[in-house]
């Protein structure tokens, strides 16, 4: 049984919330994309964790938690959280690392700021797009790479070679020594230098067992670097296509795909949103929901649900069933509103644009609900507020996905599961 955490929004959808409770039966949890710029939040048994690089399921003794190819890995970062984690569970978890994965260096957060991307798109700046790019321009640095210091080190003086040749007002370039940063490299890695694996051939023995094995996505589907609202979007795949290239697998054995969405709408970082709300309702939306971004602590910009883009994220994944997150947040509004359909030049549509600047032209066609009063909180489906079950009605009408889960706090215990 395989089952891919796909985040359908603009990312923050309670991705590490559902991953986390699904991974209580796994035997593997695969982070497959993104680095860094993820703030996956859990809370295990009681204490709450912002998980930016260890996959979700990292919290299970029984667990083999995975970073894939795909991913681009900040050892920094990655070995902080671990041990806060070995920590908090009084042993190290087992992790992997892809040995094509690629390393983030110091130089990658350097050329963010250089580049400017961080003002211009609101990027996390983790050195993201930067260290993708590197390995797109095959000149990047793998895991692999760390078991053979003195190549790594010829690689690493060419590459910074280049980049001060490009940037030689830069006294930050000028000042790296490539001995030192494979030095501090190896230092960071040297708990994992024999976890360094083939990670296609792992994950695919651990599909053989025909145990749980979870695929957890970073960013979400309007991230997406082919299919998001370019330019203003992350580096990678966040869709269901990015786990066949980071893991050298063909999916068809990942049968379960899980999108989960936010009752609402949320963006972090700049680029359109049809649907948001720059009044008292985004503000309240905001504050309930605690909408400041796990990584960077940024608010995030709230808005209503937009149906138009969630039936294209669940379309772009073959999404099989929904996790619906945050459905307390709306409570006690009179009305709730979700975004049916755009306007633009005069047209009514229902189709999501390519592009960050078409979407920027659309505005939003809404239809209008009853709110409901009461708590969402409930053990069965028949117990939630009749208005929340039509809400989540409509939903499931018009993406044509069931949802499975309903969340309803950040705890696993608030949840509300539907046999499906
Ligand atoms: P991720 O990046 O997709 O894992 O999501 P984040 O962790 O960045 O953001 C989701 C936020 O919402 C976190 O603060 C979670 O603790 C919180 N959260 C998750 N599910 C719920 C829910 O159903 N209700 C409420 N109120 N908070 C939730
Ligand atoms: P999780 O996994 C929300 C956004 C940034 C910026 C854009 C590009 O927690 O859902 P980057 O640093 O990736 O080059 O920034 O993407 N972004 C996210 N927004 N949640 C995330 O991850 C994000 N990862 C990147 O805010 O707009
Ligand atoms: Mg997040």
């Amino acid at each position: 049984m395989a089952t891919a955490v796909l985040g359908l929004q603009w990312g923050d959808e309670g991705k590490g919330k559902i991953t986390h409770l699904l991974a209580r039966s796994a035997l593997m949890v695969v982070r497959f994309n993104g680095g860094p710029n993820a703030g996956h939040t859990v809370i295990d048994r009681g204490v709450k964790f912002g998980t930016h690089l260890l996959p979700a399921g990292v919290f299970y003794s029984g667990v083999t938690s995975v970073l894939a190819g795909g991913v681009v890995i900040d050892l920094d970062v990655m070995r902080r959280e671990y041990e806060e984690v070995a920590r908090h569970l009084g042993h190290g978890p087992v992790l992997l690392l892809a040995e094509n994965a690629h390393l983030i260096l110091p130089y990658h957060r350097i050329l963010e700021e250089l580049e400017g991307s961080g003002s211009r798109f609101g990027t996390t700046r983790r050195g993201i797009s930067p260290a993708y790019c590197d390995k797109i321009a095959h000149v990047g640095v793998r895991v692999g790479d760390l078991l053979e210091p003195e190549q790594l080190r010829e690689r690493i003086a060419w590459r910074l070679d280049l980049l001060r040749r490009e940037w030689p007002q830069c006294e930050e370039l000028r000042d790296l020594d490539p001995t030192n940063i494979v030095r501090g490299q190896l230092e960071l890695a040297e708990p994992w230098m024999g976890c360094i694996v083939d990670a296609s051939r792992v994950v695919e023995q651990a599909l053989a067992t025909g145990d749980e094995v979870l695929f957890e996505g970073a960013q979400g589907a309007l991230l997406d670097v082919d299919w998001g609202t370019y330019p203003y979007v992350t580096s990678c795949s966040t869709t269901f296509a990015g786990i066949g290239t980071s893991l050298g697998i063909e999916g068809s054995s990942i049968g379960s795909r899980m999108g989960v969405t936010k009752a609402y709408q949320t963006r972090v970082g700049e680029g359109p949103f049809p649907t948001e709300l720059t009044d008292g309702i985004g503000a309240s939306l905001r504050e309930r929901g605690g909408e400041f971004g796990t990584t960077t602590g940024r608010p995030r910009r709230c808005g209503w649900l937009d149906l138009v883009a969630l039936r294209y994220a669940v379309r772009l994944n073959g999404i099989t069933e929904l996790a619906l997150t945050k459905l307390d947040v709306l409570e006690g509004l009179p009305t709730v509103k979700v975004c049916c359909a755009y306007r633009v030049g005069g047209e009514t549509t229902d189709r999501f644009p390519l592009s960050g600047d078409r979407l920027a032209e659309c505005e939003a066609v809404y239809e209008e609900l009853p709110g409901w009063k009461d708590s969402v909180e409930a053990d069965t489906w028949d117990e939630l507020p009749v208005a929340a079950g039509r809400y989540v009605a409509l939903i499931e009408e018009a993406t044509g996905v069931p949802v499975g889960l309903v969340s309803y706090g950040p705890s696993p215990e608030e949840t509300l599961r539907r046999p499906l």
